[in-house]
């Protein structure tokens, strides 16, 4: 065993099925061999207590409830920080899975909040956590660190869109999950084949795709426990450019939920990471703001220009209708004399 496991992961019936459904085809957001991988992964190790963060429609939480259906005491719990369906907010959050699964036992559903406003309330360890939510960072730098110290020890992790940098050239910000697929001690699990390119079709990215995918979009991490002295290598990335700003507030509340369950120096750290990609944020506000000034003044400079433009042309007229006027009266005078002299 040297760390990495590539896997075929064909053969779950089920899944298929699944995937036959035109509909849950296209609320999934994943591919079929991305959907067969979770499959495999869940087969294979059998998690009791499975976290799931980032539910959109609700179709990989379909696939994790059809892969632990029979699973005696398998609870799927999952999480998002949305209400409504982010795609399309006339519907909610999971609305595609609680209609396809009606009531059942085996799915807790908290919909609104980031995971730390929920993990104390679970009382449980996980030994199986999907991360599918933002893909830029922060985004699942945050939410490992604040699932990570509910995890049972070699709990299995699974990463969607390790390569979504890779699908097109406007989603190059999308390191996030590629970052920990590499940051992350254990033993790492990818699928053996892949689409070239998937994507939704609605996405409006579609546009800009690449023609080929060079590594697998999702990937499992058997976590070591060796992790637990390693966590510098996920604080470490905080500092790397963040595409996106959580609310101060909960930035805030995140670090004190984090105190909870991590040395000191790696909260100092965190605060003042933040606060440095807080400062970065006003930098780029500040930048933002004089561009948007600056082209106002350019598009006011135009306008007067224009006006000018066309002062000089009503000008010009009425001096050239003026000295066509005196030109008229002239050359009557001189048609008169000649008249006359005549
Ligand atoms: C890519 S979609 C999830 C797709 C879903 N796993 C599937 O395969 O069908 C991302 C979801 O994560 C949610 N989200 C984004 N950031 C989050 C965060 N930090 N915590 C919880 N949910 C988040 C969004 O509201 C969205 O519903």
């Amino acid at each position: 065993m040297d760390g990495l496991t590539i896997t075929k992961c064909t053969g779950y019936t089920e899944c298929q099925q699944l995937l036959q459904d035109n509909e849950f085809k296209e609320i999934l957001e994943m591919s079929p061999t991305e959907a067969e991988f979770l499959f495999y992964i869940i087969k294979k190790f059998n998690p009791k207590n499975l976290l799931e963060i980032g539910i959109a429609a609700g179709g990989s939480s379909l696939l994790l409830l059809e892969a632990i259906k029979n699973q005696k005491d398998a609870v799927l719990y999952s999480i998002d920080c949305c209400n409504l369906y982010y795609r399309d907010k006339s519907l909610k959050t999971g609305y595609f899975a609680k209609r396809k699964i009606g009531s059942t036992d085996k799915w807790k559903i908290y919909t609104g909040g980031l995971a730390y406003e929920y993990m104390d309330t679970f009382d449980k360890k996980f030994d199986f956590v999907l991360l599918d939510t933002r893909h830029m960072n922060p985004g699942e730098l945050l939410d490992f660190l604040m699932v990570y110290p509910y995890m049972s020890e070699n709990a299995v992790l699974v990463l969607h869109d390790t390569a979504m940098h890779t699908l097109a050239i406007e989603m190059q910000r999308s390191i996030t999950n590629c970052l920990l697929m590499s940051a992350i001690n254990g033993e790492k699990y990818i699928p053996e084949t892949y689409e070239p390119v998937y994507f939704p079709s609605k996405h409006p990215t579609e546009r800009l795709h690449v023609n080929k995918r060079c590594v697998p979009n999702i990937g499992a991490i058997k976590i070591d426990n060796k992790l637990k002295n390693n966590i510098y290598n996920v604080f470490n990335l905080l500092s790397l450019p963040w595409y996106y700003f959580p609310e101060t507030e909960k930035l805030s509340e995140i670090g004190t939920f984090l105190q909870k369950h991590y040395d000191k120096k790696y909260i100092t750290l965190y605060e003042s990471t933040v606060n440095y990609q807080l400062q970065v944020k006003t930098i780029k506000e500040e930048i933002k703001n004089t561009e948007n000034s600056y082209q106002q003044m350019k598009r006011e400079i135009i306008k007067m220009k224009n006006s000018i433009n066309k002062l000089e042309r009503e000008y010009l007229k009425k001096e050239f209708d003026g000295l066509s006027e005196k030109i008229e009266k002239l050359q009557a005078s001189v048609n008169l004399i000649e008249r006359k002299s005549i």
